[in-house]
């Protein structure tokens, strides 16, 4: 099937949630099936997607940052997105197409904010400074116990590779991030949609792909008629 998506406007999905939640399989199950639809479809992540962005991320996760305070890792965290935003996602919505992002600024609201301390009027003028108006039409956030992401995520790593910056935090972090996810969805309900993300991929990719077409497709398709 092949849907004409709004030509001149792309479609900005991000992914959220904590450690092991199955975001990046999600995000390339809906990649490959929009793409099957006949659309362009970028995917990219954060911290990195672009080369100075991605540079960002091996020093934020090695943790070198995390000596220098949570609101320096803010606004590393924001650097790194304002060069993502203005090399790779807007111009791929200008020209269209649909961009597919593991991460963006919940992840700074949820880790700086609510587990870091950084308070959400800074995090509001970094974020309006590195993103301007490229905000997420639509974003997923995929819930899982922190326990069950964390032992998914340990089960996933090669043997010998080390935890990065984040996966070093306690259980009882990780569990606060969950709620602080959950508190964004419920303060936007429009932007954000809550999947339990304990269910089998294969019944997870069903529901985001019934989300998209809901929320996109079907209203092109209608207006393609
Ligand atoms: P991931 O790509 O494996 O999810 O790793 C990214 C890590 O960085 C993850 O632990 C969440 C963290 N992070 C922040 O703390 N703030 C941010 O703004 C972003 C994008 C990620």
């Amino acid at each position: 099937m092949t849907f004409q998506a709004r030509p001149e406007q792309g479609h900005f999905i991000t992914f959220e949630g904590g450690e092991g939640v199955g975001k990046s399989t999600q995000l390339a199950r809906l990649a490959e099936h929009l793409r099957d639809c006949g659309l362009e479809v970028a995917t990219t992540r954060e911290p990195g997607g672009t080369p100075k962005a991605e540079k960002l991320r091996r020093f934020l996760l090695s943790g070198r940052a995390a000596p220098l305070g949570a609101l320096a890792e803010a606004v590393l965290f924001s650097a790194a997105r304002a060069d993502h935003v203005e090399t790779l996602i807007a111009p791929v919505l200008k020209r269209g197409g649909w961009v597919l992002c593991d991460r963006f600024a919940d992840s700074t609201r949820a880790y700086q904010g609510a587990q870091g301390g950084v308070d959400a009027r800074t995090l509001a003028l970094l974020e309006r400074a590195a993103v301007g108006d490229t905000r997420p039409d639509l974003t997923i956030i995929l819930d899982l116990p922190a326990r069950e992401g964390l032992a998914r995520a340990a089960a996933r790593r090669n043997s010998g590779e080390a935890l990065d910056r984040f996966e070093r935090e306690t259980p009882a972090f990780h569990e606060a991030l969950r709620q602080a996810f959950l508190d964004i969805a419920e303060s936007e309900p429009e932007r954000c949609c809550v999947i339990d993300a304990a269910r089998s991929v294969d019944d997870v990719a069903r529901a985001v792909r019934a989300i998209v077409h809901d929320r996109f497709l079907a209203h092109a398709a209608q207006a393609a008629q």
